[in-house]
């Protein structure tokens, strides 16, 4: 009864919605939450205290959300370019001797961005797709003494695998490699706690568990690691003040906002304050286990079918189903109906949020069963 509540929170859409691994839906309330703060602020003389204030308010849930303080993140637009305004940051990685290790399963554009930001004689090593990412054995086997920055993603979305961050972070701490963790398939539905897993940095944005919509990204820094970083794509917000206005005198940020750049947006972050403020308030872990148990359905349903992990310490909260040769049929069928899901190399992705009921995973059941029983067209 408690999750119907929280379901009206948000914008419907007709039928079933189980895309949150590419967008979370929106909270009814964020149209007024963003009249009230960005353009109440703009009608202003001078909007810019007030925008900045509302930045702010997006650090400090994200310092609520990751129990971090909120000086150690930094906006970003997305996360491709918040990991080439990292690994440019890293004196090590200009090296000749540079490895930089990470997984064929990785979001594609993170390749993209590292193959164009690093020079071209740091060696780029990918743990091939075949491996269990969920095993820390494979990472202590592949991170080895020569790598010099591990990017991980904690949640995979095109195999439903969680990583074992805390275990990695470690070996990687152990033998001197930088960890970059890529968390937007965790951030809203998978607990993260920066006080206890210490990376050197994170990155992520808001528009999918976080129901934040786009652009609201970030970047959070290891205090250990800030002081060695220089970031090359600075602009005045990077400064330590950036209303010095002189031309000759640039001087780092000394916190996690010498990352920064130039004029910020300010819509996104005000959008995302506030979800990120809801879910937070219900508790990640609350949020955690309604979208397991839902993914448990499931699993029952279609133990045959599933290719994601059955294990709830190894599974995102994507799963991962694979019909075979009743995949298209089913796939067509559940558009008919306005079931919402995708499909990726591995099968149908379905990404169950509190705004899901099991109702919604009973009726998903149905119509497959249903799509089964019907003649192949
Ligand atoms: C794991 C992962 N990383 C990164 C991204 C997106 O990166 P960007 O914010 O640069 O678009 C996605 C988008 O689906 C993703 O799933």
């Amino acid at each position: 009864m408690k999750n119907k509540i929280y379901s009206a929170d948000f914008h419907p859409v007709e039928g079933i919605y189980l895309l949150s691994h590419a967008v979370g839906r929106p909270l009814i309330s964020a149209e007024q939450w963003l009249s009230n703060t960005f353009f109440t602020a703009w009608k202003k003389a001078q909007p810019w205290s007030e925008w900045l204030a509302t930045i702010d308010a997006f650090r400090t849930s994200l310092g609520h959300l990751f129990n971090a303080p909120m000086t150690e993140f930094c906006p970003q637009t997305n996360l491709s370019s918040a990991v080439v305004k990292v690994v440019m940051s890293i004196e090590a990685l200009q090296k000749p001797s540079a490895v930089v290790l990470l997984s064929e399963v990785d979001f594609p554009s993170m390749g993209f961005a590292l193959q164009h930001a690093l020079p071209s004689h740091c060696e780029l090593r990918f743990i091939p797709a075949d491996q269990d990412l969920t095993d820390a054995n494979v990472w202590d086997q592949y991170l080895t003494k020569d790598v010099t920055l591990t990017l991980i993603s904690h949640a995979y979305s095109n195999t439903g695998q969680l990583a074992p961050l805390s275990e990695i972070i470690r070996l990687a701490n152990q033998r001197h490699i930088l960890s970059l963790v890529d968390n937007v398939q965790s951030a809203g539905i998978i607990p993260l706690d920066l006080s206890h897993t210490k990376p050197a940095f994170v990155i992520g944005s808001c528009v999918k568990w976080l129901c934040g919509g786009p652009g609201a990204g970030y970047l959070w820094v290891n205090p250990d690691y800030l002081d060695s970083c220089e970031p090359k794509d600075v602009g005045w917000f990077s400064h330590q003040d950036p209303f010095e206005f002189d031309i000759h005198n640039f001087k780092f940020a000394n916190s996690s906002l010498k990352f920064w750049g130039g004029t910020p947006s300010v819509v996104p972050f005000a959008i995302a304050t506030q979800s990120i403020n809801y879910l937070h308030d219900i508790g990640i872990a609350k949020l955690h286990q309604h979208n397991q148990k839902l993914l448990d359905m499931l699993t029952q349903a279609f133990g045959d079918e599933c290719r994601s992990p059955a294990n709830t310490l190894s599974r995102s909260g994507t799963l991962i189903l694979n019909f075979g040769r009743q995949h298209q049929q089913i796939s067509r069928s559940l558009r008919a109906q306005h079931i919402t899901v995708d499909n990726r190399t591995m099968g149908m992705r379905i990404s169950p949020h509190i705004y899901n009921q099991p109702a919604d995973i009973t009726d998903f059941i149905d119509a497959v069963h249903r799509a089964t029983q019907q003649k192949f067209t």
